[in-house]
């Protein structure tokens, strides 16, 4: 068996039998292999690498080009796809040996974290990741927003096909990129494709900022407007697009929007009713995972105080004692010192991503947490939902 990295143009003989048949309903069409090579422009700089016997391609794994904020600090994001092996070569290790690697070699790169949407769990956790929060669904009538209508707000709301909004909505994905803990973007080839989405884009604007943005379809009169992520930068874009929303009210019998853990909808409005939900059912409905791959450049994240020293085990790439502290709100980082915590990849990342307590890492098995170590590693981390924006 031999391990080589492909290019994007060598992805629809290789990669796309093992990713339709895992993936698709199959026998697939050759109109689906025709479309699947037109979309090879927007692959070109993931990192595919495909595990071949006697020519053949048996398993397949790639990393697309992303950032991410992790604790203010945005880094580069390995975001893992495209994971799919031959059925009659499936449990042999060749995923285990193609991800080894491809974590391996995007560290190399300059990559500090990664992300991956997983079709189960327990099977990126030998590989270090940890759970981070699906975003929620929430869904409500118009008539719930009608307060919204009387107001007199200070920006404006422009519906725009997404060709023609594109620019101010990557431009608002880089504000969040920059200000929201586990927001995510695509490099710009891997964005591109996203253009020439057959979606309307409601724009709100204060001024001449971007402050909101809401990708939405229609799926007929009386039916659903269905919206993607509500991106804001804050109280105010929120509330110009619910108002742009409620004037849909003869419209639509009920509008559905993603929003993260932290939003809660049925604040929005006095007599708003809304069913918030996370569903999470996999392999299909599936919440992210995350993981560290470079603790030195965790440095400076914004952390909370005090300090602790701890030591990361089973791990190539992170693994080692890491003395951690706060320097005005900022992480600090030597190696070595005496540990008061053991941790997993995975406990340590649960900690840095803020969606893991020391005590859940202690009973979810994820480390050995010393009492001594308790309070400074929660008031050096402290709890903080990320909200992963791309899905891929
Ligand atoms: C999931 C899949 C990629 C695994 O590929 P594979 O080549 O069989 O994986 P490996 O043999 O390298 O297994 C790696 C490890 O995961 C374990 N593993 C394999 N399948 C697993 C499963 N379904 N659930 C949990 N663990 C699993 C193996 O036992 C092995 O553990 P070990 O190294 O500790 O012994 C393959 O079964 C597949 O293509 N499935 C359909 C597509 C899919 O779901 N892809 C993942 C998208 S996120």
């Amino acid at each position: 068996m031999e391990i080589r990295q492909i290019t994007a143009a060598e992805r629809p003989e290789t990669m796309f039998p093992l990713q339709a048949y895992a993936f698709t309903p199959s026998p697939w069409s050759a109109e689906e292999s025709e479309a699947y090579r037109r979309r090879m422009r927007f692959f070109g700089t993931a990192v595919n690498l495909i595990a071949e016997e006697d020519g053949v391609a048996l398993a397949g794994v790639a990393s697309l080009r992303m950032r991410q904020n992790v604790r203010g600090l945005v880094h580069d994001m390995a975001g893992v796809a495209s994971v799919a092996s031959h059925p009659s070569a499936r449990r042999r290790g060749l995923v285990r040996k193609l991800l080894t690697r491809l974590l391996r070699q995007v560290k190399d790169e300059g990559c500090a974290v990664s992300a991956l949407y997983p079709f189960r769990p327990s099977f990126y956790a030998k590989f270090g990741f940890v759970g981070i929060p699906r975003r929620r669904t929430t869904t409500f009538a118009p008539e719930g927003l009608s307060e919204l209508l009387r107001r007199d707000l200070p920006g404006s709301v422009e519906r725009l096909p997404m060709s023609e909004g594109f620019s101010a909505y990557e431009g608002l994905a880089q504000t969040l990129l920059d200000s929201r803990h586990g927001f995510s973007v695509f490099d710009d080839v891997r964005a591109a494709e996203y253009r020439e989405d057959p979606v309307w884009l409601a724009v709100a604007r204060s001024g001449d900022e971007v402050v909101g943005a809401l990708r939405y379809r229609i799926d007929g009169h009386g039916g659903t407007l269905s919206g993607s992520d509500l991106l804001t930068t804050g109280p105010l874009g929120r509330a110009l697009l619910l108002q742009f929303l409620g004037r849909h009210v003869d419209q639509v019998a009920r509008i559905t929007l993603t929003v993260g853990t932290d939003d809660v909808p049925e604040l929005w409005g006095t007599d708003l009713s809304a069913v918030t939900e996370g569903k999470v059912d996999y392999p299909r409905d599936n919440a992210p995972m995350a993981r560290v791959l470079d603790v030195p450049a965790l440095t400076g994240s914004r952390v909370g105080t005090g300090a602790v020293t701890v030591e990361v085990v089973d791990d190539e790439l992170i693994g080692g004692v890491w003395s951690l502290g706060a320097d005005d709100g900022q992480l600090t980082v030597t190696a070595g010192g005496t540990p008061s915590a053991t941790l997993t990849v995975a406990g340590f990342s649960g900690l840095v991503y803020g969606v893991l307590d020391p005590i859940e890492v202690l009973t979810r098995g994820l480390g050995d947490v010393t009492p001594d170590a308790v309070t400074p590693l929660s008031e050096l981390f402290p709890r903080r939902m990320p909200y992963l924006f791309a899905d891929f």
